[in-house]
């Protein structure tokens, strides 16, 4: 029989095999719209970074310049804002983990197109279903929308203007979740009034730290 120790380890052993499997399949994936793209800018895919145990995922959209050359979310200008955000409601970013719903960085910076979201949300499932947080704090419009409409509150999504910082409650296979859509990071780098409603809407994950 197999002492606490041992389970626990063979558990934690089992999330970061099942994550290192989805990292093996998107680093190989030459299906994926935007495969061609990562190899001749010579980047990297981002799959995701923190803990596999978090209470919190965050999921952003897809990868810049600098997420794509580090194979990291939000490591630029809009991570910097993020970390921000964490600090201000006393949140580490190491205990929380932080995705996107796209794992490959969209030429020029543009939005993901709807195939893209297609064929890169399969993985987004797998890692919420591993790591089972119990809030998932989505960033930006399409994650929110991807999100909402997966978890069954698609009536209850509104614009991002009606619905931010709002708690919805949704039920998955592992248990309930709360998801909490917040803008996307990036929308105060230059705007001090949107960082300030950021700001405000991080309050809410206080309560779940
Ligand atoms: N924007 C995102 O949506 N994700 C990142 O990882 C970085 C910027």
């Amino acid at each position: 029989m197999l002492d606490f120790v041992t389970m626990e380890t063979q558990l934690k052993d089992n999330r970061t095999e099942l994550l290192r499997k989805i990292k093996n399949e998107i680093v190989a994936g030459k299906h994926l719209p935007l495969y061609k793209e990562r190899i001749k800018n010579k980047v990297f895919p981002v799959i995701g970074e923190g803990s596999h145990y978090a209470k919190i995922m965050f999921v952003g959209e897809a990868p810049g310049k600098n997420e794509a050359e580090q194979g990291r979310p939000f490591c630029g200008a809009s991570g910097r804002i993020l970390d921000e955000l964490l600090a201000s409601v006393g949140i580490l970013r190491p205990d929380v983990y932080v995705t996107n719903i796209v794992k490959d960085r969209p030429p020029m910076n543009r939005d993901p197109l709807p195939e893209e979201i297609e064929a890169y949300v399969p993985y987004l499932d797998r890692q919420i279903e591993i790591i089972q947080p119990e809030i998932i704090a989505t960033l930006g419009r399409f994650s929110m929308i991807y999100i909402m409409n997966r978890l069954g509150l698609a009536s209850q999504l509104g614009s991002i203007s009606q619905i931010h910082g709002k708690i919805f409650t949704a039920q998955t296979k592992y248990g309930e979740v709360k998801v909490i859509p917040l803008y996307h990071p990036a929308v105060a780098v230059y705007n001090s009034n949107m960082k300030d409603g950021l700001l405000k809407d991080f309050q809410t994950l206080k309560v779940f730290k």
